[in-house]
């Protein structure tokens, strides 16, 4: 659910970054060692050979450039294998002659006079599974030495161990069928005679045995424990606790008896960071070690760490995380009442170690659902209230005579639970709806000369553009919509029909709840004065055509049109649709894409906008970029060569530009990004999009859960972190796009994964400078990228700089590289 818990640790580009220059010349530099045979990751050596030291991958003289490190380590960690015959000097394994091979797994030294291993031999070999010790004489070998390992098998045919307690443990693996020893004919000598290690019978030698004071600890939060932890046995063990990744204060003490070696922890103030918290106390001899564990329970009274103003995700939502242990009761109260939990209003909760966090999820919610919402978390230590206003739908004004109160809309009974076919289901209230059926018909009504209060039935058939005139023109004015009608979701409007919430206007809905507006046209096409052309593109929501229309305009008998088909609509499509259609009505700049009308004479419902000859911005930027004939899938575009400087800024100046006039309107759009601005003739720029950028540009989204896809690229930390979405958030956004027209249209953090790009962003990482971009663009980028939202530069100034740069722009700087 939450993005930030499955991040990694470190920020690898750079490491990355390294590696990709340095590979080129990593492979001439492995020099095997005399008398062996090597390949990149084995290394042989089985002629006979005096030599003393383990064969060590010799590393040629590279000569002036000293810093290697990171080229020999992946060198040496590329080994799997080594095996090693018949080397007689070899007596003395250190530690040092197998620390660079962090990626061996097989290991044989056979045969030749290996007579001791250092007990850290084997620290920086985790991987390790085969290790083959045959005929070699050893006469001592410790446990120690493998106890960081999972061997698979361990062969150690012909040597003689000196019988004792030292190879009790041999003896234990062999009964134990560990690693392979009890398939071995293993024998020990003791002074006179050889036996076999089977038959070894020492007393006084074996694991181990340990008790500690507890199994399970519960402890409220403050408190100070003392647990204690006693290992026996013969030889006595040493003991001792771990105590790493342990929050409360804690000290040691320890103390020895002739048959008891005992250690005391003490915990002080325990904190709530350690419930859960296993201590692990372990004894360890000769034979081997025992442990023994105490399960940490803190509990604390409830806290609620987050609780968000209602937002669109899948459904309408008022986001929480609560923390507590024992794990908290919820309760909700709506305008201080119990809330009563229903199909269209529920809670839901994930729970991760003591973090509950949820949702108190709304279907369709309507105005009757404003109102104060209070989360009550309880447990036996205590209870916590915290209140959050949610604001959904403002009120219609015939609903005046409806009462307040009631968290269930008096119309959702009529509604499907799973008509929502659309990735995010979109927040619009039936109320919203009804509102604007409601105008509708009331305009239809009077037009008639009729009156007839509430008298309506059949409003699909309304919206679905029952025409009533014959005239063959298209329909402007036949919805008449009121504010009311558009302010349906709080954040939910889309451009382009974009699958996320793409828009939100904060203060609009706030301060929204009379009437008084101007109200919105929405222009209707005949379907008969559309003539399909060929196919644009498939977004998963229908298909986009290139198409003619016919009357659209008063000069011209057609016009060139893009047409965006909605297949198969449910009744909440259709009203996303209208809503859509309402929203883009009233978004008219020259810098967003024209919205000429729709056509819903039938199915499936068509929009119909303005035709962008060079398609989208991303594209033309890589047709235009030194890769062209490379990148642009097939069919270049009559490359005019590479963008200069000017023309760059111009793309630029157009894109802030139709960003001042969202700003203006208070919408935010959320997904700015080359790939949903379009390009038309004369390198016209325009912010719009059809709503493919999530099936074409699908590498550009992080999927989140089943259906959420985030451009996380082009996303704040604060987006990406609370999903906070704002004009500044924009602006970062606006600083992305800069940075990809300066690269042609490359992906941000192209060598990145999602997961890595998040990290990255979360710790402060900002793109680098492409390779052509002047300072002065750069502190643009720069100044977009502040992680403060308010320290941010405004758009409008953005704007005014990148039009001034561009006039300033000599055209001999168009000659870029
Ligand atoms: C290793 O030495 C043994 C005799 O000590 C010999 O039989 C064997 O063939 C030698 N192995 C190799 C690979 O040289
Ligand atoms: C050493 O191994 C190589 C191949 O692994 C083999 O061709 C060669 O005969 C071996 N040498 C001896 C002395 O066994
Ligand atoms: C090599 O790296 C070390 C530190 O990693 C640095 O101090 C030194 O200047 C570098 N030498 C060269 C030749 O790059
Ligand atoms: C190490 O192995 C990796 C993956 O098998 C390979 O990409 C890399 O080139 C190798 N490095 C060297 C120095 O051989
Ligand atoms: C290691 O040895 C095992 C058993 O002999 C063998 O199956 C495996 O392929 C070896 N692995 C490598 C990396 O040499
Ligand atoms: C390991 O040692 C045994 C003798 O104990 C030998 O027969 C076998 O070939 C060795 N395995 C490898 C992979 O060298
Ligand atoms: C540890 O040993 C001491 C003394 O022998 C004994 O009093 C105590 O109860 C033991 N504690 C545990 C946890 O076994
Ligand atoms: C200790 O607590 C764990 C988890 O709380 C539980 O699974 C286990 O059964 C408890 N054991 C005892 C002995 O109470
Ligand atoms: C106990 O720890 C809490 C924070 O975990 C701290 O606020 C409090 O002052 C500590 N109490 C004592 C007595 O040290
Ligand atoms: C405790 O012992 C078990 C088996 O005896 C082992 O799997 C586990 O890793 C040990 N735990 C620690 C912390 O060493
Ligand atoms: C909601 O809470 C605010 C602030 O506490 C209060 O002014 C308002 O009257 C409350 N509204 C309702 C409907 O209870």
């Amino acid at each position: 659910m939450d993005l930030l818990l499955s991040t990694p640790r470190i920020c690898w580009w750079r490491v990355l970054f390294l590696l990709s220059i340095f590979q080129d010349y990593l492979s001439s530099m492995l020099d095997c060692p005399p008398t062996c045979s090597c390949t990149p990751t084995e290394i042989y050596c089985n002629k006979s050979d005096n030599g003393k030291f383990f064969p060590l991958l010799a590393l040629q003289d590279t000569g002036s450039n000293g810093n290697n490190s990171n080229n020999i380590q992946d060198l040496f960690k590329n080994i799997t294998s080594i095996h090693i015959e018949n080397w007689t000097g070899l007596q003395t394994l250190r530690d040092v002659d197998m620390e660079l091979y962090t990626g061996l797994q097989n290991l044989t030294i056979m045969n030749c006079n290996l007579r001791q291993i250092h007990a850290r031999a084997f620290a920086q070999n985790p991987h390790l599974r085969y290790i083959n010790l045959s005929k070699n004489p050893l006469t001592l070998l410790s446990w120690q030495l493998f106890q960081n390992l999972q061997l698979s098998e361990l062969r150690l045919d012909g040597v003689e161990f000196t019988c004792g307690c030292d190879v009790r443990w041999v003896q234990l693996w062999q009964q134990r069928a560990q690693a392979g020893l009890h398939t071995q004919q293993l024998y020990c000598h003791t002074g006179t005679s050889r036996i076999p290690l089977q038959a070894m019978d020492i007393s006084h030698c074996d694991l181990p045995d340990i008790s500690v004071s507890h199994k399970n600890l519960t402890l409220i939060e403050g408190a100070n424990v003392v647990v204690t932890c006693n290992g026996s046995g013969a030889p006595l063990p040493e003991v001792d606790w771990t105590v790493s990744g342990l929050h409360s204060i804690n000290t040691h003490q320890s103390s020895v008896r002739p048959n008891v070696h005992s250690i005391k922890l003490t915990l002080v103030n325990v904190s709530r960071e350690d419930n859960g918290f296993i201590l692990t106390c372990i004894a360890e001899n000769v034979v081997g070690m025992t442990n023994a564990s105490i399960h940490l329970t803190i509990h604390y009274p409830p806290a609620i760490l987050h609780l968000a103003e209602p937002e669109r995700q899948h459904d309408t939502c008022i986001q929480f995380t609560v923390r507590g242990s024992p794990q908290p009761s919820l309760r909700w109260l709506f305008n201080g009442k119990e809330l009563r939990q229903s199909q269209f209003v529920r809670t839901e909760v994930d729970d991760y170690q003591d973090y509950l966090e949820g949702c108190l999820v709304f279907r369709n919610p309507t105005h009757q659902n404003n109102g104060n919402y209070t989360l009550v978390a309880t447990n036996f230590l205590g209870t916590t209230t915290k209140m959050v206003y949610g604001h959904f739908l403002s009120a219609p004004f015939f609903y005046e005579d409806y009462e307040y109160g009631t968290p269930t809309p008096p119309l959702s009974g009529t509604h499907q639970s799973d008509e929502d076919t659309f990735g995010v289901s979109i927040a619009v209230g039936l109320a919203g709806f009804a509102c604007v059926l409601l105008i509708v018909l009331f305009v239809l009504i009077n037009k008639y000369g009729r009156r007839s209060k509430f008298g309506m039935k059949g409003p699909v058939a309304v919206i679905s553009g029952e025409e009533d005139s014959a005239s063959p023109l298209h329909h402007v004015n036949h919805g008449i919509l009121t504010p009311c009608g558009l302010d349906a979701g709080p954040d939910a409007v889309v451009i382009g029909m974009t699958r996320i919430p793409v828009i939100e206007n904060p203060q609009y809905f706030r301060h929204g709840h009379n009437c008084n507006k101007p109200t919105t046209y929405v222009q209707h096409v005949k379907r008969r004065d559309i003539v399909l052309k060929r196919e644009l593109g498939e977004g998963a929501f229908g298909k986009v055509f290139l198409a003619e229309c016919y009357n659209l305009s008063p000069t011209k008998d057609k016009t060139l049109v893009a047409v965006k088909t909605l297949k198969d609509p449910t009744l909440a499509a259709r009203k996303d649709f209208q809503r859509e259609a309402e929203l883009l009505t009233n978004l008219q700049h020259e810098h967003i894409v024209r919205f000429y009308g729709v056509c819903v004479d039938g199915d499936p419902l068509i929009m119909v906008f303005e035709y962008m000859k060079h398609g989208d911005l991303n594209k033309f930027l890589r047709a235009h970029g030194p890769d062209a004939m490379v990148l642009v899938d097939g069919q270049p575009l009559q490359s005019s060569g590479e963008l200069g400087l000017s023309q760059m800024l111009h793309i630029a100046t157009q894109i802030a530009s139709g960003m001042v006039y969202l700003a203006s309107q208070h919408f935010v759009h959320r997904d700015l990004a080359t790939r949903n601005c379009l390009v038309g003739n004369g390198l016209l720029v325009k912010i719009g999009d059809f709503g493919m950028s999530r099936d074409i540009y699908s590498a550009d989204y992080y999927r989140v859960g089943g259906q959420t896809m985030l451009p996380i690229r082009w996303m704040t930390p604060e987006s990406i972190m609370y999903r906070k979405f704002s004009t500044e958030s924009d602006v970062w956004s606006f600083g992305v796009i800069l940075w990809e027209i300066f690269t042609y249209g490359k992906q941000p953090w192209h060598q990145l994964s999602n997961t890595e790009v998040i990290e990255c962003t979360m710790q402060g990482q900002v793109l680098d400078r492409p390779r052509i971009c002047p300072k002065e663009v750069y502190d643009i980028m720069l100044g977009c990228w502040q992680r403060e939202p308010q320290q941010r530069l405004n758009i409008k100034d953005i704007q005014k700089i990148l039009y001034a740069m561009g006039k300033a722009t000599p055209a001999y700087l168009d000659i870029l590289g």
